[in-house]
């Protein structure tokens, strides 16, 4: 338990007093923090005269960034953008797979719209930033870390600068100013879908990283190299309570005290700010029920005035839409609150008329939008953006040979062997000799996306193949090496299946990856509640009496009693990235012997007893987890655990995002016919009794068959997130007359597909939610979210209806 001392009692004392009160920031104050960075006369001197030369238009176009896959470089040159952003599904002309030339070319095209603007004082040259959350991962052939947890789990600050400067070159060379990192969220509840974005539970580890990695990123203030060559803008996020939410919701609501969201979530934005980190990213999230992009005690008191923070804030994806009273396209709250730039992907064009209007009219006061202004030409100033000329002129940039490239993908593999959790050791099997007859198998042992997780290439980390991979090793590959230069043998067989029986089986298995609010658990750490096929894998092996080494990868500690009880070995990967190889540096011997590498990982996050144990944080009352935060075994420790229990949560229900799934709608729901007498509706069996339903129109007239949501369901941000709505069908006799499916108020086009559908065998539909609306907002109350409509006759059954992340053409919204 943290000690409070005077000051914080008595802050505590305050932040119940002022629990109805909204002045936050009269509750507790942060930390005054002296920046690194110090204010250049110079450069407020410049700032000065470029302000005063500014038009309002102009002064607008500062504050708003939008996504590349939204805005055209014509765009920028008319409207004078301060800043674009290449979002986790954006990418030079849609192509997430795109050569890093092709970036660099589209940074160029950006830049040089910004200069090819008719600027009445100063051309103010654009920001371009982007996710480089775990190395430069969005682009193909780019060096991948490990995820956060994983680097929490190697307690070296020292190497997590050596990670930023890496990922910052590499940015560099192709077009990149601005990175989204590093995420300083202190996660409490292990549910949330970004957990392994941040370092621990713990903020004495957060605390400990925060200004390293602004330090490798932007260089050491107060030398040349500080926003020098090869070096980009950091961005400390998300300010604040990220982590905290209740129930691990992503964007909820952070319920902690005044004391305990300065003391716990907030504990890396000191050392940052100190570190001269420029940027500071709002939350989506908020704080007793107040969003944060629209809160001024928080922005403007706690960060601008306690923490003397004087670089820019700037928003997340349209969280400023989530602020009462506000739309994606209208919210001068937020800027009277202290954002100093909106995120504003798509509605970047109505925001910024909006927001002009604001300005004109006095709602937003011009001191605001001036001071706004100045910080993020402070920043550009700062960063030498006006010096630099185009983003391929700029030292580094053009060297695609970064990418990937030997010395950066040693700092990588190092940080993979420094970050494995040593769970279980029986009879201490590990480390293992090389020369032995080696089977590997599971579906991660060779699966560098899965072994990557989100925010890799692709928003979600999914739609992958290793071909997308060029520098990167599995860990397959890593343990064939490994065994191949010792002289013993190693065998690939995902399934498990062999001839010759091995001397020891090594089993990578794990989470799918995922990012954001797809990867929230809500309703239990049970690893894998409806596949089991991992589990019998491990059993099947031991049975056979295989000693069983398992490599388990994942973005959170998950409840897996079973699996650790059908494992000799246990070692927690957590999602190591594009070095495979660094796993069997630790696993084997070396060919004499010796040990090569031993274990070093820390858990950064406490590991639960059970699939309900959450939260579950060091410190707690009762704290009872089964691997304390701390907890890693080194070669040579007794690593025997008894036998644990494998009873399973109770309960159950519809997983996330399912419309309807295993024979159900979510409780509360309904699916019928409107009007009743348009047909019937009857439960079949798929693969378990009345899993499925037949639905069969009459052809009596126009009929709908209506799932209705009780509570309406807000998929707003799944559709500005670009998932789709995915329904198993099979076609049992095809509809004589035009078929539409609906969400919101767009009916779409299906009976072209059903007809063109086998009959009779199972197929599945992928219809992007942005074919259902024409923008979020329609998404965000639906009392329907699915409705089939014909006015003919049609036998269609369905089997699972749910949201989620798939990939599909842009163009496909259906065909009549
Ligand atoms: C995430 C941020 C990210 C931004 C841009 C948001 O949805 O919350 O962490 O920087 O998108 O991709
Ligand atoms: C973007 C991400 C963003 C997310 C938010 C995605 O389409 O690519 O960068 O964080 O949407 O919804």
């Amino acid at each position: 338990m943290r000690k409070i001392g005077a000051a914080g009692m008595l802050a505590l004392l305050l932040a119940g007093a002022a629990l109805a009160a909204p002045a936050k920031q009269a509750e507790v104050h942060w930390p005054a923090v002296r920046s690194a960075v110090p204010r250049d006369p110079k450069i407020e001197a410049r700032i000065d005269s470029i302000l005063r030369r500014m038009s309002i238009e102009e002064k607008v176009g500062q504050i708003v960034q939008a996504d590349i896959a939204f805005v055209t470089p014509e765009d920028v040159r008319k409207y004078k953008l301060g800043s674009i952003l290449a979002g986790g599904n954006s990418a030079p002309h849609g192509d997430n797979k795109a050569p890093a030339a092709d970036w660099l070319k589209q940074a160029d095209d950006f830049w040089n719209a910004s200069q090819a603007a008719d600027w009445k004082g100063e051309k103010i040259p654009l920001i371009y930033g982007i996710d480089a959350v775990h190395g430069h991962a969005n682009i193909v052939g780019a060096t991948i870390f490990p995820q956060n947890i994983g680097l929490g789990a190697t307690r070296d600050p020292e190497l997590i600068r050596r990670i930023g400067e890496v990922t910052a070159k590499e940015m560099v060379a192709t077009g990149f100013d601005w990175d989204f990192s590093p995420t300083l969220a202190v996660v409490r509840d292990d549910r949330w879908g970004r957990i392994y974005e941040g370092f621990s539970e713990n903020p004495s580890i957060v605390r400990s990283y925060a200004g390293k990695m602004v330090e490798g990123l932007q260089g050491v203030p107060g030398t040349k190299n500080f926003l020098g060559a090869g070096h980009v803008i950091a961005t400390a996020k998300h300010f604040v309570g990220d982590g905290g939410t209740a129930g691990g919701k992503d964007q909820g609501d952070n319920q902690s005290s005044a004391a305990q969201l300065r003391d716990i979530h907030g504990a890396g934005y000191p050392p940052a700010i100190a570190a001269g980190v420029q940027s500071v990213m709002a939350s989506f999230s908020s704080v007793r029920g107040e969003k944060v992009h629209g809160d001024k005690a928080l922005l403007t008191g706690a960060l601008k005035q306690d923490m003397r923070f004087d670089g820019l804030i700037v928003g997340d994806w349209n969280a400023h839409g989530q602020v009462n009273g506000c739309s994606n396209t209208s919210c001068p709250q937020s800027i009277n609150a202290g954002l100093d730039m909106f995120m504003a992907p798509d509605s970047w064009k109505g925001l910024y008329e909006n927001t002009l209007k604001q300005v004109q009219s006095g709602e937003i006061p011009m001191s605001r939008l001036d001071d706004a202004v100045r910080r993020i030409l402070r920043v550009k100033l700062r960063a030498h953006m006006f010096d630099k000329g185009a983003p391929s002129a700029r030292p580094y940039a053009g060297k695609f040979e970064l990418l990937g490239s030997p010395e950066h993908r040693a700092v990588a593999r190092e940080a993979v062997r420094k970050s494995l959790v040593l769970l279980k050791n029986a009879r201490q099997l590990l480390p293992l000799s090389p020369k032995m007859n080696v089977l590997v198998a599971g579906d991660g042992a060779d699966n560098i996306a899965k072994q990557s997780g989100g925010w890799t290439i692709s928003w979600q980390g999914t739609g992958l193949t290793n071909a997308d991979f060029p520098h990167a090793q599995s860990i397959w590959g890593g343990i064939n090496e490994a065994v191949n230069a010792a002289g013993g043998k190693a065998t690939l067989s995902a399934d498990g299946s062999y001839s010759a029986k091995p001397d020891v089986a090594i089993v990578v298995f794990g989470e799918d990856p995922y990012a954001e609010f797809v990867g929230d658990r809500p309703r239990s750490l049970e690893f894998s509640p409806a596949d089991k096929k991992d589990l019998e894998l491990l059993r099947k092996l031991k049975a056979a009496g295989i000693p069983v080494v398992s490599i388990f990868l994942s973005g959170r500690p998950m409840w897996v009693n079973p699996e650790l009880n059908a494992s000799d070995a246990f070692v927690a990967a957590f999602l190591p990235g594009s070095e495979g190889g660094g796993i069997s540096d630790v696993l084997f011997r070396k060919p004499d012997g010796s040990i090569h590498y031993d274990f070093h990982g820390k858990l950064s996050y406490s590991w639960p007893k059970r699939a309900d144990q959450t939260p579950l944080n060091v410190g707690d009352k009762g704290y009872d987890p089964l691997f304390a935060f701390g907890y890693g075994l080194k070669n040579g420790q007794k690593g025997d655990l008894p036998q644990l229990s494998q009873e399973r949560p109770k309960g159950g229900g519809l997983p996330e995002g399912v419309l309807f799934g295993r024979g159900a709608v979510p409780q509360g729901w309904s699916m019928a016919f409107e009007p009743a007498i348009g047909g019937q509706i009857k439960g079949v069996d798929r693969r378990a009794q009345e899993d499925s339903r037949q639905i069969t129109w009459n052809g009596s007239g126009p009929a709908t068959v209506a799932i209705r949501a009780n509570p309406p369901l807000d998929l707003s941000r799944e559709t500005t997130g670009q998932l789709s709505l995915v329904v198993d069908y099979r076609v049992d006799s095809p509809p004589t007359a035009p078929v539409t499916i609906a969400m919101a108020s767009t009916r779409v086009p299906i009976g072209g597909v059903l007809r063109a559908a086998p009959v009779g065998q199972w197929q599945t539909l992928t219809v992007p939610l942005g074919c259902f609306a024409t923008s979020g907002d329609e998404m965000k109350a639906l009392t329907t979210p699915l409705a089939i409509t014909t006015a003919g006759q049609l036998k269609l059954t369905i089997s699972d209806v749910r949201v989620l992340s798939a990939t599909v053409p842009q163009d496909q919204c259906g065909a009549p």
